[in-house]
C-alpha cells in the first residue's frame, strides 16, 4: 500500500481500520521497508532526565507546572558529566539530555554542557530535548556541539493542540521550532501521542500528512497515559494497538526515518518494545539518570525505569533485542533522512 500517495480521508480510513488490530500485512509492510533502510538493527541511546522543573503546564504531563507533588530536582554539571561517563563505559555512543522547559539551564550553562560532554566523548552525539526555545538559542547550542533535537508537535490540529495545552502555549510557535531546528541542520526529531484526550482519526490522519511534510529524522510516538495528579486523570490510556498503527503507518510514510520503541509503550505492555520493532521501530532509549531521580521524572503513572528500560541492565535489553530477533546497535545510529546513503 503506498501510503504517500494517500488523501486525509484514504488515510483515516486505513488509521480507522486498524486502530484495534493492525492487520498482519501492515506491521509486516512496516518491518520489510524499515529492514531494507536499516536493516535489523536497532538503535540504542543513553537518555539522561537532568530537569524536571517546567514552566508550562500541559494537561497531560505528570511533570507540569501546576503539579505541586512532584519532587523537584536539577542536576549539576558534574552529575550530568557522571552519567555520560558510566554510558561511555557500558559502550554508549549518543547521549539524549531531556528536561522540562526550565530556566535555569540558559544558553551558557547548556552550551558548557554540551561542550563539556563533546570533549569527554569527541565521537559521540549529543541530543537535546528540553522543548521551545528561540532561533538564537537553538543556533547558540548547535555551535556548542548539539547534533540533534526532539520536540514533539504533539498533534498536527491547531484546534486539538490547544485542547491539551494552555492558552499560554501556542501551536504556531511549536511547528515554527521544528522549522528553525530543521534550517539550523540538526537532526530533528518530532512526534506525538497516540490515544491523547479528544484524539480523532482525522488528527491522527494530520499527524502523518504533517510529518511527510516536515520531514523529521525521527519521530517518537508512544501511547497517552494518565497520570494521577494532572487534568487528564482518569481519562483512557492510548492502546498497544492503536500504537502499533501509527509506528506502522510512520515507518511506511518516511522509511528512512528513525522510530524509537517508546518507554511508554513498553510501560502498557511487557512486550510493548519487541511489538514495536515488529511495526517497524529501530531505536530504543534507556535510561542514563541517577536511579535515585528516576521516579520523579514521572510523565505518567507507573513510567518504566527499571530493568531493560535502565542503561545500566544494557545485557537485559541486548537479550531482549536478540530474542526478538533484532542486532543491537551501541553506533550513533545517524539518521538516513537526506543522505545518499
Ligand atoms: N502520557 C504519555 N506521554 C506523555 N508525555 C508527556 N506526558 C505524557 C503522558 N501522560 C510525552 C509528551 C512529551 C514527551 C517528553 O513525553 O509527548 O513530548
Amino acid at each position: 500500500m503506498d501510503v504517500t500517495a494517500m488523501t486525509k480521508k484514504e488515510l483515516m480510513e486505513l488509521i480507522e481500520l486498524n486502530r484495534d488490530e493492525p492487520s498482519s500485512e501492515l506491521l509486516n509492510e512496516a518491518a520489510s521497508v524499515r529492514d531494507k533502510v536499516y536493516g535489523r538493527h536497532i538503535f540504542v541511546r543513553g537518555l539522561i532526565e537532568f530537569t524536571n522543573h517546567c514552566k508550562n503546564n500541559c494537561l497531560y504531563c505528570g511533570i507540569r507546572s501546576a503539579n505541586t507533588k512532584v519532587h523537584r530536582y536539577r542536576l549539576t554539571k558534574d552529575e550530568i558529566m557522571s552519567c555520560v561517563k558510566e554510558g561511555t563505559s557500558l559502550g554508549f555512543s549518543t547521549f539524549v539530555l531531556q528536561g522540562g522547559e526550565d530556566l535555569y539551564y540558559s544558553d551558557d550553562v547548556l552550551a558548557d554542557i554540551i561542550y563539556s560532554i563533546k570533549e569527554y566523548a569527541p565521537g559521540c552525539a549529543v541530543t537535546l530535548s528540553v522543548g521551545e526555545r528561540s532561533y538564537e538559542s537553538y543556533k547558540r547550542l548547535k555551535s556548542a556541539g548539539a547534533d540533534r533535537y526532539l520536540l514533539r508537535h504533539e498533534t498536527a490540529s491547531e484546534d486539538h493542540y490547544n485542547m491539551l495545552h494552555p492558552s499560554s502555549m501556542s501551536f504556531r510557535n511549536r511547528i515554527k521550532c521544528l522549522y528553525d531546528l530543521k534550517n539550523l541542520g540538526y537532526q530533528v526529531g518530532a512526534g506525538f501521542m497516540v490515544g491523547s484526550p479528544y484524539q480523532t482519526s482525522a488528527n491522527l490522519a494530520d499527524d502523518l500528512l504533517f510529518l511527510k511534510e516536515l520531514e523529521p529524522h525521527m519521530v517518537g510516538i508512544g501511547p497517552f497515559i494518565s497520570q494521577a495528579d494532572t487534568p487528564f486523570r482518569g481519562e483512557p490510556d492510548g492502546t498497544l494497538e492503536s500504537t502499533l498503527t501509527m509506528l506502522a503507518l510512520v515507518r511506511l510514510m518516511l522509511p528512512r526515518t528513525l522510530l524509537p520503541a517508546t518507554t511508554a509503550l513498553g510501560t502498557i505492555d511487557s512486550h510493548g518494545r519487541e511489538k514495536g520493532f515488529d511495526a517497524g521501530a529501530n531505536v530504543v532509549m534507556p535510561n542514563l539518570s541517577p536511579s535515585d531521580r528516576r521516579k520523579d521524572y514521572a510523565l505518567y503513572d507507573n513510567k518504566l525505569c527499571t530493568g531493560a528500560e535502565s542503561a545500566e541492565k544494557i545485557n537485559d535489553l541486548k537479550t531482549i533485542i536478540e530474542n526478538a530477533g533484532y542486532i543491537m546497535d551501541m553506533g550513533r545510529g545517524d539518521s538516513l533522512v537526506n543522505s545518499e546513503q
